[in-house]
């Protein structure tokens, strides 16, 4: 795993304060949803929470789920889809790399666990669909849903 990249299956009280100074950034309404569930999704649920450490503080995170229903607004006759629900960095240390890196830790885990396919709801923003697009996802309906084939792509 690349430098400053973490698993994180504990979630204490500052990583929640620190994620949340990370989105409150950008996105207040999806930090304050923080502190109500993180903790549990990534203890109590299975979510995957993957941080970027800098050298005090975390510099940003991914954090996601393997669906037990699949979206079948995604066409494509896969299983196993996984969802991501945050992916940020914080606004200091973008551009650097670091959403990538997150990013494909995030998706070497769902390979390991079979997943065929990654759905997420990406900001409407240049920023946030030019980073994706970039990544192979592509837009699949007009409300921002983007999706990517793993088996699509070589490993
Ligand atoms: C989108 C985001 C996660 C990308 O993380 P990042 O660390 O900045 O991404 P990277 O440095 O790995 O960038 C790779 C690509 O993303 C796009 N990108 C990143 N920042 C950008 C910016 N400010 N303007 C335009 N494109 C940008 C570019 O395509 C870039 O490729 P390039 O460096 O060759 O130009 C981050 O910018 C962010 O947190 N944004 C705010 C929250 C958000 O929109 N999150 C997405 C959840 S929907």
């Amino acid at each position: 795993m690349a430098t400053g990249l973490e698993r994180v299956f504990n979630v204490t009280p500052d990583l929640v304060k620190d994620c949340y100074y990370i989105v409150n950034q950008t996105r207040p309404s999806e930090a304050i949803a923080l502190y109500n569930t993180l903790r549990e999704d990534v203890e109590n649920r299975g979510h995957t929470l993957f941080l970027f450490n800098g050298a005090a503080f975390p510099l940003g995170f991914i954090k996601g789920q393997v669906l037990r229903t699949p979206d079948f607004k995604v066409l494509g006759g896969v299983n196993i889809q996984s969802k991501i629900d945050y992916l940020f960095v914080d606004k200091k240390y973008q551009h650097a790399g670091i959403g990538t890196l997150l990013l494909r830790a995030y998706e070497s885990c769902c390979r390991e666990q079979n997943v065929e396919q990654i759905i997420l709801y990406s900001a409407p923003t240049v920023q946030a669909t030019g980073f994706y697009t970039k990544n192979g996802y592509v837009r699949v309906t007009d409300n921002f849903l983007m999706a990517k084939n793993l088996g699509a792509i070589s490993r």
